[in-house]
């Protein structure tokens, strides 16, 4: 069998990889401490459910027009407005099935064979293997460690050449939780307007960020370079509608149109009843998005004490998303194993903690560990882990011996 070259330059992703593990052993009746998921283990608010069942019971059922129901784009415009104090007309939306379409369509209408795309690392591995799947060459920014991966305009700009079609950019950014600032994409968004290169902005984790910084970067962009900006957004994580697939593209009309010709041949509308679940939650009463936050917080802080008692773990505190991302080469040699990956597969074996390996981010070294589970479970993993390391050091002095 013979399947398309352009297969060959992409990897399933690591993080569903780890997710179909868990779930397998689960499954087979193991108590799994799941730090994997990247998605809340808050259910959908129920007012945003009620929406949904009463779509259902009202023969909300047909197709919509492939690019959202009006009244449902009219909602992500009213967010808009309301979020960013940015007008945007329904002509600019698009409402994707979640992040991962609006980003991909983005991709496939933007992105040639020989095309460079400029993001920064560690990444969320889809950003890369979508600009890979389109034939374009992805091109790295490394953060820096000591900054928590805290991406400068200059890290992104010093890589930009005559070759570069776009710069995609996610923040706050999966796996490391940094939040970029403003006037970091004021200054990367200077330098495109001149030069006609276009930014992606990912803002998937953007009602997760926990200090009160100043992130209102549609703002950013829509002042300085808003006909060649896109915002790739989602219901996802901020209303716990994770499988629902609700998401949404803002961007100029004529590139719009042209995600909604592949969108429209590819799956056409999202799924008319999660339109008006989604409908309800961007137009609908905010508090449950707080709530999760401040119990989103609360975790973040516990977990990283727990985790930085072995003075071997090194972890700053990332500003957003749900995820800790410690550094932990110096636990490897101790444990007996060569890489953060294998670190994690005997993690899982022994302890029965399922969490990402860098080496999937490019971060070696490093692990991710989603806290979007409960106080307790989250509790139980950090002892499980720590628990892990002592017996794996024991048996390794009990041998020298
Ligand atoms: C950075 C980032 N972008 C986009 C997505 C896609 O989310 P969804 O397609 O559910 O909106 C994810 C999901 O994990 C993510 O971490």
């Amino acid at each position: 069998m013979t399947f398309a070259n352009r297969l060959a330059r992409v990897a399933p992703s690591p993080t569903l990889k780890v997710a179909a593990e868990a779930d397998r052993l689960r499954r087979a009746g193991v108590d799994v401490v799941d730090f994997g998921a990247g998605e809340p283990d808050f259910p959908t608010p129920a007012n945003v459910a009620t929406a949904g069942h009463k779509a259902i019971d009202a023969g909300y059922t047909k197709y919509t027009p492939s690019a959202g129901a009006a009244d449902v784009r009219e909602a992500v415009c009213h967010r808009a407005r309301e979020d960013y104090g940015v007008g945007f007309t329904a002509a600019e939306v698009l409402v994707t099935a979640g992040a991962k379409q609006a980003l991909y369509n983005t991709a496939v209408v933007l992105f040639d064979d020989g095309d460079e795309v400029i993001t920064h690392s560690p990444f969320w591995p889809t950003i890369v293997d979508q600009v890979l799947l389109c034939g374009a060459t992805p091109v790295l920014a490394r953060g820096r460690r000591d900054r928590g991966f805290v991406v400068e305009a200059d890290e992104i700009l010093d890589r930009v050449t005559p070759k570069t079609k776009a710069i995609i950019l996610n923040t706050p950014c999966n796996p490391s939780g940094a939040v970029m600032t403003e006037d970091t994409v004021a200054a990367i968004a200077d330098h495109c307007a001149k030069t006609g290169v276009w930014i992606v902005v990912d803002l998937t984790y953007d009602k997760l960020i926990y200090e009160p910084v100043a992130h209102n970067i549609v703002k950013v962009l829509s002042d300085r370079h808003r006909e060649r900006s896109v915002v790739c957004s989602s219901a996802s994580k901020a209303y716990a509608m994770t499988g629902w697939r609700a998401g949404w593209t803002l961007g100029p009309k004529d590139f719009i149109t042209t995600c909604n010709t592949v969108q429209g041949h590819a799956t056409s509308n999202v799924c008319s009843i999660t339109q008006k679940a989604l409908m309800e939650a961007l137009t609908g009463p905010q508090d449950a998005v707080d709530a999760m936050r401040a119990e989103y917080r609360g975790r973040r802080d516990e977990t990283l004490g727990w985790l930085t008692e072995d003075a071997r773990v090194e972890c700053l505190r990332p500003g957003g998303a749900f995820y800790l991302f410690p550094y932990i080469a110096e636990l490897l040699a101790p444990c007996g194993v060569k890489t953060s990956a294998e670190f994690a597969d005997a993690l899982l074996a022994e302890a029965r903690v399922a969490l990402t390996a860098g080496e999937g981010f490019d971060a070696p070294g490093f692990v991710r560990i989603s806290y979007a589970t409960s106080r307790e479970r989250l509790r139980e993993g950090v002892s499980r882990l720590q628990a892990f390391v002592h017996a794996r050091e024991r048996g390794r002095a009990a041998t020298a011996r």
